[in-house]
This record gives C-alpha cells, structure tokens and sequence, in this order.
C-alpha cells in the first residue's frame, strides 16, 4: 500500500491496529457476510442502511469493517436490499458504483432525493470515529456522470423566485468542511489512526461554510459598496441554491440553473472542492467588511452613514461613543441597546409582544385585528424583530388608530423607542401615477411605526421579571444585570380594502417580495406594492380579498408564507 506517511514513526499501538486491519489481496479467499445485525448487535440508527460496495475493497477488508460498523451499532445489508440508504466505495468512481449496484439487482438510483446516496469511505470512516452516522457533505459523495443532466433535466428552476417553492430548510445549507485527501490508500491509513486516537483532528473542523452562506457574504460586501446591482446577483444566486430539490455536490450541477452567474460560481466551485473559498475568506477578514458589518448593525443606521464613519477613520462602536455626539437619536438608542437588537428574537417572545400588541389595540379599538407577519409568518424560529399588521373589518376605522395604539404602549412603559410615520394619504389620481412610477415597487406610504420594545416591563402577567421597571437611560448602562430586553418591533396599519396586498407585502422575504414586483412588472406588465395592483396598460386597479386571489391575478400558483424563504 501506498502510505502518504511512514508508518515506522508511529507508536506501537497504531502499528498493530494497522497490521490487524485486513488489506486487499490479489486472490482473496470468499468469506461468508457476518451473521445479521439483528442476531448479534444493537441498531441504533434504524434510519441508516448501509451496504459496503466490494469491489476494490474486497471481501475480507469488507467482512472486518461490516463488524465494526454493526458494532457500532449499524446496520449493514446486501447492494440488492430496498432498505439500502448509504452505499459505501473505497477506490471506485460513481460511475462504477452504478454498475456495480446493477449488476447486484439494485438498479435504480433516486439522484434527487439521493437515495441511496453513493459515498466515498471517507464518510463511513468519520463516521465509524463518531460512532454515529456524520451528516453528508459534498466531499463525501461519489460522482455520478448521468446524474447532473438527470437534476437538470427533472428539476426546471424558475427564474423569478415568487414561482419557486423555498423552505426554511433546504437542501444546500449543509455547513461544508475542508476537505481531506481522498487518496483511497490514505484512507485505509486514517481509519486506522482514528480508531487508535477515538478523536477527529481538529483540522478536519475548520473553515466550515455553506455555499449560501458564502454567496451572501459576497453580496453583503458588494451592498456595503453601493454595488447594488452586484449584490442582486449574489443573492439571487442564493436564492436560487435554496430552493434546489437536491444538494449540489458538484459545480457543473449548476450549468442550466437561472440566476448563476460565472463569479458565484466560482465561489460555488471554491466551497464545494475546499470547504471554503479564498475570496471570500479575505473579504470576511477585510478591515472594512467587517467595519461595516459593525456600523450597519446599529439600529438607525445605513450604508451611507457607516461608509462616512470608516473613511473618518472610525472602527470600533468605542470610536462611536467618543464621537457621540454626531449620532442621531436613533442611532444613539441603537448603540445603547446594540447587543439586545443583535440578539435573535426568540418566537416565545414574539408571541408575548403580540398578546402586549393586541391588547393594545383592543383597548384602542375594539373588533382591530392584529397579525403577525414578517420572518415569524414564514415559521422562522427567530428573526431580527417582530413584525404586525393591524386592520379594522371597516374601511376608515384605522384612521388615527397607530398613535392611539402608540400612546398606550407608552403609558404602559412598554417602548423604549418609538418613530411614527404618518399615513401620506394619495387620493386615486396620486395613486394611479404613483403606481405606474417606478418607485412605487419600493415603498409604501402605510401609517406605521418602528419601535424598540422593552420586554420584561411589559404590563401584568406578562412580565418576564417582578416588578420590572421601563428603564431610564441616564440610571442604565450596558452590561448592568437587569430583567428585560429590548426587541424591534414593527407596527403598520392597513386599510381593510388593502388588507391582503399590505399582508403580501409584509410577509416577505425580501428576495420574494422583489421578485413578485419584478414578475408583475415585466412578465404581467401590472404594478405591485403593498397597496394595490395596477394594469399599466388597462389603467384599472385589480383588488383582491385574498393573497390567493393576488396570486391568481398573477397568474402564480399560490405559495404559502412558509414556502416563501426565498
Ligand atoms: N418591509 C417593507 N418596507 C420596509 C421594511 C420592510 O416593505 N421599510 C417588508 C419587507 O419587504 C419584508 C417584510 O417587510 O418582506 C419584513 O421585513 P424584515 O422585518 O426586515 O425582514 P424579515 O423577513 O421579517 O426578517 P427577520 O426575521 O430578520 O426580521
Ligand atoms: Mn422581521
Ligand atoms: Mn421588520
């Protein structure tokens, strides 16, 4: 065998695990399988099969890791069993392994769903020194000629996101690792080592990332530069990833894909051979990246403001407190409450804002209806803040209800912050022309209102401490030990007739909301906002009772908030 390292430098115990571990020989004797499983071991992961591919291996290396595998409490059957999920190969390419499986009576392979998925030892290996079943990685799978045209080929992707169905969970957010050497013969050597040492090198963890994950960095740097058309790119190539049926393993998966552009897929290509890409390695270590990412964190502040901070030379939020003077009042709050409003809402405590938020607007108008809407409606488990829409079932009856709404949280000592906007009323003259401009895709004129909460001075039963007092800014500082948090919240209050338009709106997320614009836009040559939805070229307002209904219109299969992740 061909070792990438000398074996004489390594302790005794190595050695011998090394000499009792079977190697290929030219003419192996046939052995028998073991007895099953089921007669001699426990199983712990019923929901993972494995079969080790013999061929290359050969039947006494195969016989001794069926044992250990079994005794690690997996379970282990033939190629031609249905029950089959993982198929294990050590020195053969996909392609063999497909013609292997066949000519044992398996002959179908599901590439979508990956069942069963065709691995490289490599993951049988990790996960023998896991003693359990390693999630699967990009670097693991075998490839398989035939399978990338057969994605392509059954999964038509649309471009526009609004036609695509993307989950919170999705197949390509896997974290990927470094990738090891995947020389077959270092593999014999390395199962060895790690059955001798029982722990994974530490190499083997660094630099995870997800291929998503990476493309949104590149798209966050390419915002932070005002390169906004850039930055559409990248996360439209995320998005796309998201909504994929399958994990990509390999670059050229994505030859037929909309939205891929050459540079993400290098970035792509770079994540899936490496685990990491260099680029964007260098742009996450950059001084300005991360200043950036510093700056625009703060609650009230923008691209803009953070770029003019860091050419002034400011880097840190201690060179904001010296120069705090130059902040806003928002900003100011913002900086007070920096590691509360960077700290993931929990649903639990948005669900104990909405009780807070719906017996205000009880109080304020009885028969209002209050929905929360936002990341929280696309069943994310957390999100930035908490978002609520707010209507009464009679048209007008909301007019002047937010400051109402506002006062009364204030009185109860629930805001810490609160900046409101009126209504900007268009009369349907207004509406028409603003409809049809290009801005109207990007605003809405709702009476609304972006607050910071203070949860724990919410009033009576829904105190997270006793006797939780609204905190003053000049008693407070950051780091004292306290009682409650401050969460963002947004309140908007829609007339009932734009109900469903305002929901649409609100509910996000913001790749699908600008690609439902984009599709009405070019594709229906109809204006959509969070108000209403305007024929361009029939001159008349479409209204709807329904988000069902303003998908209809479209044209759009209807896409539930959950499968609206994009
Ligand atoms: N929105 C908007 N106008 C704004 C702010 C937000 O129309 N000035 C809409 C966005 O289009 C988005 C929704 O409100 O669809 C929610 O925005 P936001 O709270 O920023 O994002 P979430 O998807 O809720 O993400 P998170 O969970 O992080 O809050
Ligand atoms: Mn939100
Ligand atoms: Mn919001």
């Amino acid at each position: 065998m061909n070792h990438p390292v000398q074996i004489l430098d390594w302790p005794c115990s190595i050695k011998l695990a090394m000499m009792q571990l079977p190697v290929k020989k030219k003419h192996p004797r046939r052995q028998e399988p073991g007895p099953p499983a089921s007669l001699e071991f426990c199983v712990h992961f019923p929901e993972v099969v494995l079969c080790l591919v013999e061929k290359r291996m050969g039947a006494s290396r195969k016989a001794f890791l069926t044992t250990l595998a079994r005794q690690r409490g997996f379970c282990v059957e033939d190629a031609n069993s249905e029950r089959v999920t993982h198929v294990v190969s050590e020195g053969n390419s996909g392609d063999e392994v497909v013609e292997w499986l066949k000519k044992k009576g398996r002959h179908y392979i599901d590439a979508v769903a990956d069942c069963p998925a065709l691995l490289n030892i490599s993951w049988f290996t990790e996960s023998m020194s896991a003693e359990r079943p390693v999630p699967i990685e990009p670097r693991h799978y075998l490839l398989v000629t035939a399978h990338a045209e057969e994605l392509e080929a059954k999964c038509q992707v649309a471009p526009y996101a609004c036609q695509r169905r993307t989950l919170l969970l999705h197949s390509n957010q896997a974290l990927v690792n470094k990738g090891t050497e995947c020389h077959p013969g270092f593999h014999h050597f390395y199962l060895t080592l790690l059955l001798c040492l029982e722990k994974q090198p530490d190499t083997h963890k660094k630099s995870r990332r997800s291929m998503e994950d990476a493309l949104q960095t590149m798209a966050e740097e390419a915002h932070f530069n005002g390169s906004e058309a850039r930055s559409l790119a990248f996360s439209r190539a995320a998005s796309v990833l998201k909504s994929l049926p399958w994990t990509v393993k390999r670059v050229q998966e994505l030859h037929s894909l909309p939205c891929i552009g050459e540079h993400s897929r290098r970035i792509v290509q770079e994540v899936l051979e490496d685990g990491a890409s260099a680029e964007v390695e260098r742009v996450q270590h950059s001084e300005r990246y991360q200043a950036m990412k510093l700056f625009t964190k703060i609650f009230g502040v923008g691209v803009k403001t953070a770029s003019r901070w860091y050419q002034e030379g400011l880097r840190t939020l201690a060179d904001l407190q010296v120069h705090h003077a130059k902040l806003s009042k928002e900003q100011q709050v913002g900086l007070l409450h920096y590691d509360d409003l960077n700290t993931p809402v929990e649903r639990s405590e948005a669900e104990a804002i909405g009780q807070v938020v719906r017996e205000a607007v009880e109080q304020c108008l009885p028969g209002a209806s209050v929905t929360l809407t936002g990341g929280f409606r696309r069943g994310k488990p957390t999100g930035h803040d908490v978002d609520f829409l707010v209507t009464h079932p009679t048209e007008g009856q909301e007019v002047g209800l937010l400051s109402k709404v506002i006062s009364w949280l204030d009185k109860q000592g629930c805001l810490l912050y609160y900046s409101s906007h009126r209504n900007t009323f268009l009369d349907l003259e207004d509406l028409e022309l603003w409809s049809s401009s290009s801005s109207a895709s990007m605003m809405d004129r709702f009476e609304r209102c972006f607050s910071i909460f203070c949860l724990g001075c919410l009033p009576g039963a829904l105190q997270r401490g006793a006797g939780a007092q609204k905190p003053s800014t000049a008693t407070w500082s950051p780091g004292a030990s306290r009682s409650w948090k401050a969460v963002r919240v947004d309140l908007v209050v829609s007339p009932y007739s734009q109900f469903p338009f305002a929901l649409l709106g609100w509910t996000g997320s913001r790749n699908f909301e600008r690609d439902l614009r984009r599709f009405s836009k070019h594709e229906k040559k109809m204006a959509l906002n969070s108000h209403t939805l305007y024929h361009v070229e029939q001159k008349i307002f479409l209204t709807a009772a329904s988000e069902e209904e303003i998908f209809q219109l479209l044209g759009l299969e209807y896409i539930p908030p959950e499968e609206r992740n994009a």
